[in-house]
């Protein structure tokens, strides 16, 4: 018998196949069932007349219940009504595992009863869409920094001090001394680029924000290029060409995705380069024009993202933000320190930041005054400092978040629905 996947199906025209998976939805006419079958790989509708089948048999298939996991044999037909091409003629069926009421039917659920429900909800189509891009992103990524020759490394998940200021740290008991989860692998990317010379971290990152907003999550998935030797202005051509290669792989290879999410195609379209660059000070007179009432020198709020963002059709760039705003390790702009050499993507359609990155500060007293300004633990930072006391470079980079990323490419409103199951202000489980 062959058993195959929905995904697999054209290879197997008027041939008997097996194969397995979960009840969709099942409506009856009389001497037929129509059953929807999904495997994960994609959806089929298996066709079960009572002229094929055993009374028995026939009469089976009228109690299956949604989400009962089965085998299905059949003839594979071709079939131009059907969205895939095929439909499956039902020779026979068994049931591997029932399913008795299944909690999230076709009537209109609330999120809070979905997120509850998350290890069940990430079966449905729209979700399913979301996380096969998300999962589709991560890959194009890789494959964007090794195209590049940047070393795919890894940094810890427990650290001993802070990387993005102290207010979000996550404290975990180490056998007796506190530290911390991650907030960025950005200074042990810097490490690891005076190794390797161009490598990129992905992996999750926490920060215990006390924001319960549609962009923020308390544990997300970053990917952090660094490489010694690069500059501002080559940091964000390398981001804007990672935001151009994701845009254009998504819309060669997930448009059936795309579709299920209704998502306006013709804004991805238009990611092409360019993107606008505008010095923050530009930015903030713009916001200003606009109406926000953005403070001197202060970080953009979600709101003024969203006005930032509406005036243009792509990502755009904002660089050198207020030293005074920036962690320690951003360099300051030689010819105007009150800026720093810092850059932020932010996303169009009202979506925001996305990345954030820039260089690095290189000298080794700026550096160990920064730590003092910001009040840090000088003695975590040693190790950090022998970077700028053995082979000083240079060194530049940024992290991109994905479920940012996702919820702009899906054109989805909130970052909930981008990681399989997410971890917020007011929600830890399932
Ligand atoms: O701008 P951030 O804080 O930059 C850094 O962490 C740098 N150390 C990165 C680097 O240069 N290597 O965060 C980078 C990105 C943001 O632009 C955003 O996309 C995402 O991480 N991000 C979050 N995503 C979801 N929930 C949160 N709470 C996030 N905080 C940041």
């Amino acid at each position: 018998m062959n058993n195959t996947t929905i995904r697999q199906i054209a290879g197997f025209e008027n041939q008997e196949v097996t194969l397995r998976g979960w009840l969709t939805h099942k409506r009856s006419s009389g001497k037929i069932h129509f059953l929807q079958l999904r495997d994960g790989s994609g959806t089929i509708q298996c066709v079960a007349a009572a002229s094929d089948l055993s009374p028995e048999l026939f009469s089976m298939i009228g109690f299956l219940t949604q989400e009962s996991s089965l085998a299905i044999q059949g003839v594979v037909r071709a079939d131009q009504r059907s969205a895939i091409g095929y439909e499956l003629a039902v020779r026979n069926i068994s049931v591997i595992g029932s399913s008795v009421d299944y909690p999230i039917t076709n009537k209109e659920h609330g999120p809070g009863f979905l997120m509850d429900h998350r290890h069940l909800w990430i079966r449905s189509t729209r979700q399913h869409a979301i996380l096969t891009i998300r999962g589709r992103i991560s890959t194009y990524i890789r494959n964007f920094f090794e195209s590049r020759g940047f070393l795919n490394t890894d940094a810890p998940i427990f650290t001993p001090s802070s990387c993005e200021g102290t207010t979000t740290l996550f404290p975990v008991d180490y056998f007796g001394e506190q530290v911390y989860l991650t907030q960025s692998g950005q200074l042990y990317g810097e490490a690891m680029a005076k190794a390797f010379g161009k490598i990129y971290t992905f992996g999750p990152t926490f920060r215990a924000e006390k924001s319960k907003t549609r962009r923020h999550l308390m544990e997300f998935w970053m990917v952090e290029p660094e490489a010694a030797f690069m500059t501002l202005d080559e940091d964000m051509e390398l981001s804007e060409d990672l935001l151009v290669e994701i845009t254009t792989r998504v819309l060669a290879e997930c448009r059936k995705e795309l579709q299920i999410l209704e998502r306006d195609i013709s804004a991805l379209e238009k990611v092409q380069k360019p993107f606008p660059r505008l010095h923050y000070a530009d930015a903030w007179k713009k916001l200003r024009e606009l109406g926000s009432s953005i403070a001197e020198d202060d970080d953009f709020g979600a709101e003024d993202e969203t006005i930032l963002t509406q005036q243009f059709d792509r990502p755009i760039i904002v660089h050198h933000f207020p030293s005074a705003m920036k962690a320690f390790y951003m360099k300051k702009d030689p010819d105007n320190p009150r800026y720093s050499l810092s850059m932020d993507i932010l996303a169009p359609e009202g979506y925001g930041e996305i990345i954030g990155g820039g260089a690095r500060e290189e000298s080794l007293e700026t550096l160990v005054a920064a730590i003092e300004h910001h009040k840090l633990p000088m003695q975590d930072f040693s190790w950090y400092l022998d970077l700028r006391r053995y082979g000083a470079t240079p060194s530049a980079g940024f992290g991109l978040g994905l479920e940012r990323t996702v919820a702009w490419i899906c054109g989805i409103h909130h970052v909930r629905e981008t990681i399989p199951f997410p971890r917020m202000l007011e929600r830890n489980r399932p």
